[in-house]
């Protein structure tokens, strides 16, 4: 679907205060020229940008959100945020994914302090990519309040997230090379369905589940998930006294 042509994107920028965001300060001195979509939150470092806080942001409508931090090597902390940051973003994009959220809508630059004009250009690029994507969820061709519900579910399973990114996700070659090989690894996509993606699946059912739905083939159409996949799940769920299944019903345990 078009998007109108009257939309203005809503775009939350993290801009790191030492890198991002003096270039940002740069190209509005320069009177460097880009869409007025950007709402900046100034923070020290892009590694302070936890997974929720690109969750809430798309959660309260975002239609997209920009982290823009200092170029590798030159972070200002001791370990450099910087690639935490760039970890974060790939684990980010795939859980967004998961829930329904177009990955593109998120955005990872390095920009220095004295690269006004490169800012300009990295917000004309992205502010263009978003506005063609129109609003959340016009893209995704699924409901805001769909998409807000599995970005909950997504938010309220943060602290998991962060522990096994610490335990089974270390990057073992800091160099931004060393992070896509990683995540590129064959290795990597099994592990990370079964530690990240199934428990984030088996939340989002058990939030359709509270919000009223009570059918396996009604929770896979709300989720956009595929029937099988929710028929397996629910089956998981039974077996761990979470949910009752009688028939095609299927109510929470805990309700009764
Ligand atoms: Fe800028 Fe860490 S201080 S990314």
């Amino acid at each position: 679907m078009a998007a109108p042509s009257d939309f203005k994107p809503i775009i939350v920028g993290f801009l790191c205060n030492w890198c991002c965001y003096g270039g940002a300060d740069l190209c509005g001195v320069s009177r460097f020229q880009y869409p007025p979509y950007l709402r900046v939150i100034r923070l020290m470092c892009s590694g302070r940008v936890d997974l929720e806080f690109i969750f809430r942001a798309f959660a309260k409508k975002a239609d997209g959100v920009f982290i823009g931090g200092c170029h590798l090597g030159d972070c200002h902390y001791n370990p450099e945020g910087n690639y935490d940051a760039l970890g974060n973003s790939f684990v980010a994009k795939r859980i967004l994914e998961n829930v329904g959220v177009d990955p593109d809508r998120l955005r990872l630059e390095w920009v220095s302090a004295g690269e006004g004009i490169r800012f300009a250009e990295v917000m004309n690029e992205f502010g263009a990519k978003i506005k063609n994507l129109g609003p959340l969820g016009s893209s995704e061709g699924r409901e805001v309040a769909d998409l807000q519900a599995g970005l909950e579910a997504a938010t309220q399973l943060v602290p998991y997230f962060k522990l096994v990114e610490r335990e089974r996700f270390r990057v073992p070659k800091r160099t931004e090379e060393g992070y896509r090989e990683f995540f590129a690894r064959e290795d990597y996509e099994p592990l990370f369905k079964e530690l990240v993606l199934d428990k984030l699946t088996m939340g989002r059912i058990m939030g359709a589940l509270r919000a009223g739905e009570d059918s396996a083939g009604a929770i896979a159409q709300k989720l956009g998930v595929d029937p099988a996949e929710v028929a397996r799940h629910l089956n998981l769920l039974s077996q761990q006294g979470m949910v009752r299944i009688d028939g095609s019903q299927v109510q929470l345990a805990l309700a009764a």
